[in-house]
């Protein structure tokens, strides 16, 4: 299970590297990116899997999340041919490739749908999902999509309407229909056939609908000002019984191909996260945890603790932890909690027992960028730009030439405007940087034993500021240490031992193998330590 120790690095493929000057990145961008991933040496971060956001071929409505073929590359990012040299090339680097596999939903172009929508008894029909409108008229019941507006339209040619979790333009397909779920496993085997080492399931959560259609509830705590979609509980939307039997047989299909590794992205709350991680007969599926990609006020020690305490207690044996603290659908961790808090929140990714995934940039502290009104590219943002993901989309910033290094022509999103601080090669060079607060975690991880196995136990710190906790294996002993807040704090945690070796601290200022007092170690505002404990304590 290479998986557990793997640090995985999420790659938006339109924004990570151009190399055929149209503006939109590519596969052969990525191809010459992957040193800087993963080139077997110190200089290089440290990544062991690549999962790419979607690259079939797609009208790209919702930029490769409505896919009008899954058995072939877009021509914008290239072709087959590329597509297997990157697993190629990628292997040779030790690192794994799992690609961002879509089965809610099509493309409305998809031959599929277009077959479906022609008429009503057409074999392809019953592949998605249609309903006569009331007996009124207008939808069959209150369902909204997740990016506004009723998850109904209405088709005109067979007078039916059909049901979409996401845009008009994405019509869900109908897993309760037997061709469909073979179909869809037919697509994952080709592309485990031409080596991926496993999958991004999008949208899991959504698969199934309940098939009576029945209104769903309004949600009680949903104040206005909140995200539409929060105005009704999703109880007939989301998170079907029926999904686990599916995922179960999406991992038999996996589990055909050897060691292989599936995540599902699934936005839930504590309880539904480990019934997700225990319920399928596979240990190698786990549910997303998104549960760190929160808001500034929700930043705290108390909150994160709670969270991360109970996770990881109720993940022991062969189930894994899984951490995330951005990705193209949230803003950047930057943009969230702050710069400095950023770095803890490294420090804490970095730490804990179980993966961390990385969303590109984020690893140079990219923020989100402004995006003129002009130039909104994401459906969501065009509908309400407060809502739009391009922000986090921008291109990766490579260096501190024209484009930032990502092409050499005008980018489909524009470069944000921190680019000549905020880039590799600059940041290479300054040694605290985020990026070598990045590199020296990772490094430090992988050859860790503790880190990536022990046990974690959280330790009861006097301030509400100070999140600490000691990971164990053996006869080794890590404590982190972290400062949630932008004040001092002192603290006393010589209950392990009287002293503890630095090995890293957020600042990047103390030296290595430094020695610290825990009877008064006092941490400056949004500090936060790795310390290898010396010497227990009688
Ligand atoms: C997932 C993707 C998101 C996409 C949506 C519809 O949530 O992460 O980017 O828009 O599914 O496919």
């Amino acid at each position: 299970m290479w998986w557990k120790n793997a640090v995985i690095y999420q790659i938006y493929p339109r924004s990570f590297k151009d190399s055929n000057g149209d503006g939109i990145g590519d596969i052969n961008g990525i191809i010459s990116k992957l040193d800087y991933l993963n080139d077997g040496t110190e200089k290089s971060l440290g990544i062991d899997v690549v999962w790419i956001s979607p690259m079939y071929t797609s009208p790209m409505k919702d930029f490769g999340y409505d896919v009008s073929d899954y058995y072939s590359i877009d021509p914008i990012f290239g072709t087959m041919d590329d597509f297997d040299r990157l697993i190629t090339e990628a292997h040779k680097r030790d690192m794994f490739v799992i690609m961002d596999f879509i089965p809610n939903h099509t493309s409305d172009q998809h031959s599929w749908f277009k077959q479906s929508r022609s008429s009503r008894d057409n074999p392809k029909r019953d592949w998605y999902i249609w309903r006569n409108p009331k007996s009124h008229g207008g939808p069959p019941n209150n369902w909204i999509g997740v990016f506004g507006g009723s998850a109904w339209t209405y088709d005109k040619k067979t007078n039916q309407y059909y049901l979409h979790s996401f845009l008009p333009e994405q019509p869900d397909l109908n897993w309760r229909n037997q061709e469909v779920v073979e179909e869809m496993h037919t697509v994952m085997r080709f592309w485990l056939d031409r080596g991926v080492d496993g999958f991004r399931v999008d949208a899991l959560y959504h698969l199934f609908k309940d098939n009576t259609f029945y209104n769903e509830p309004q949600n009680p705590i949903y104040a206005k000002e909140d995200n539409s979609y929060n105005a009704l509980l999703h109880i007939y939307t989301q998170g079907q019984p029926e999904l686990i039997s599916a995922i179960a047989d999406f991992c038999s299909v996996l589990s055909k191909y050897g060691d292989r590794f599936m995540i599902g992205e699934m936005y839930i709350g504590l309880n539904e996260l480990i019934k997700f991680h225990k319920v399928c007969p596979y240990s190698f599926h786990v549910p997303s945890n998104f549960n760190l990609i929160v808001k500034k006020s929700d930043w705290s020690v108390r909150s994160i603790r709670k969270f991360i305490d109970n996770y990881d207690t109720s993940l022991r044996g062969d189930r894994w932890p899984n951490y995330v603290l951005a990705n193209h659908d949230r803003p950047r961790t930057v943009t969230r909690i702050g710069k400095a808090q950023a770095r803890v929140a490294t420090l804490l990714l970095l730490t804990l027992r179980g993966m961390p995934f990385i969303y590109y940039g984020e690893e140079l502290g990219m923020e989100n960028t402004h995006i003129p009104e002009g130039k909104i590219c994401d459906p969501c943002g065009r509908q309400d730009p407060l809502k739009g993901r391009d922000p986090e989309r921008t291109p990766m910033q490579w260096d501190k030439q024209t484009y930032a290094g990502f092409s050499t022509h005008d980018p489909w999103l524009p470069v944000n405007h921190n680019f000549d601080t905020y880039n590799v090669e600059s940041e290479l060079q300054d040694p605290q940087s985020m990026l070598n607060l990045y590199r020296r975690l990772i490094r430090y991880r992988k050859q860790s034993p503790v880190l990536l196995k022990g046990k974690y136990e959280s330790l009861d710190v006097k301030s509400r500021h100070v999140f600490a906790y000691i990971r164990e294996h053996k006869d080794q002993k890590i404590l982190v240490v972290l400062n949630f807040s932008s004040k001092e704090h002192k603290v006393k945690l010589n209950r392990e031992a009287d002293s503890a070796r630095v090995i890293l601290n957020t600042h990047m200022d103390k030296d290595k193998d430094i020695k610290i007092q825990l009877g008064s170690l006092v941490l400056r505002p949004n500090e936060g330590y790795v310390l290898e404990i010396e010497r227990e304590k009688n």
